[in-house]
């Protein structure tokens, strides 16, 4: 296991967490699944219209379990594009954290309509992290995004 590498993760369909566990597979950093104490529905459209709602708001969802993150140096972060920007607990992951002197490494997958403005979402919400360069990765997280995925961990040359 590799003490300074945390890899947080956020997913509704599935996508994310596959290419986290390649992330994890070639960093040997610790996965951790950010979760909503409530969960999402688990139809498409309801949800859609939940998370408008929440955005609208500037909702902050309540996380099922806390994680320490002072130790870690690097932190992968992993959202699913949700209406243009980050899903919404992953924002209240990053806004809960001092990432004072850490660097992130977000890893980001998308349908359709495109990243919008996520990459500045989460420097704005990530106080003091550096932002490492981002995997944007379209669709499925299917294995055949594996070579993407490492060529990118690769390229942050953070062995
Ligand atoms: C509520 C919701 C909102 C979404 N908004 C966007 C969007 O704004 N842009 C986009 O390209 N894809 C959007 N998508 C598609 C997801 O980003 C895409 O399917 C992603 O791969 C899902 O990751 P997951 O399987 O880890 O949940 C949205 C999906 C959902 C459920």
């Amino acid at each position: 296991m590799n003490n300074n590498i945390l890899i947080a993760y956020f997913t509704w369909s599935g996508n994310l967490r596959k290419m986290a566990k390649e992330i994890q597979i070639q960093t040997d950093g610790y996965l951790y699944e950010i979760t909503p104490q409530n969960a999402y529905p688990n139809d498409y459209f309801q949800t859609i219209y939940m998370v408008q709602k929440e955005n609208e708001e500037d909702f902050f969802p309540k996380l099922k379990s806390e994680i320490d993150i002072k130790k870690y140096d690097i932190i992968f972060i992993g959202s699913p594009v949700w209406w243009y920007t980050i899903a919404p607990p992953v924002k209240t992951f990053l806004k809960t954290h001092d990432f004072t002197g850490k660097k992130i490494a977000p890893f980001i997958s998308y349908g359709d309509n495109g990243i919008g403005t996520i990459e500045a979402d989460i420097l704005q919400l990530a106080k003091g992290a550096k932002l490492m360069n981002a995997l944007k990765i379209f669709g499925t997280g299917e294995s055949e995004h594996k070579n993407e995925i490492d060529c990118w961990v690769e390229q942050l040359k953070i062995f």
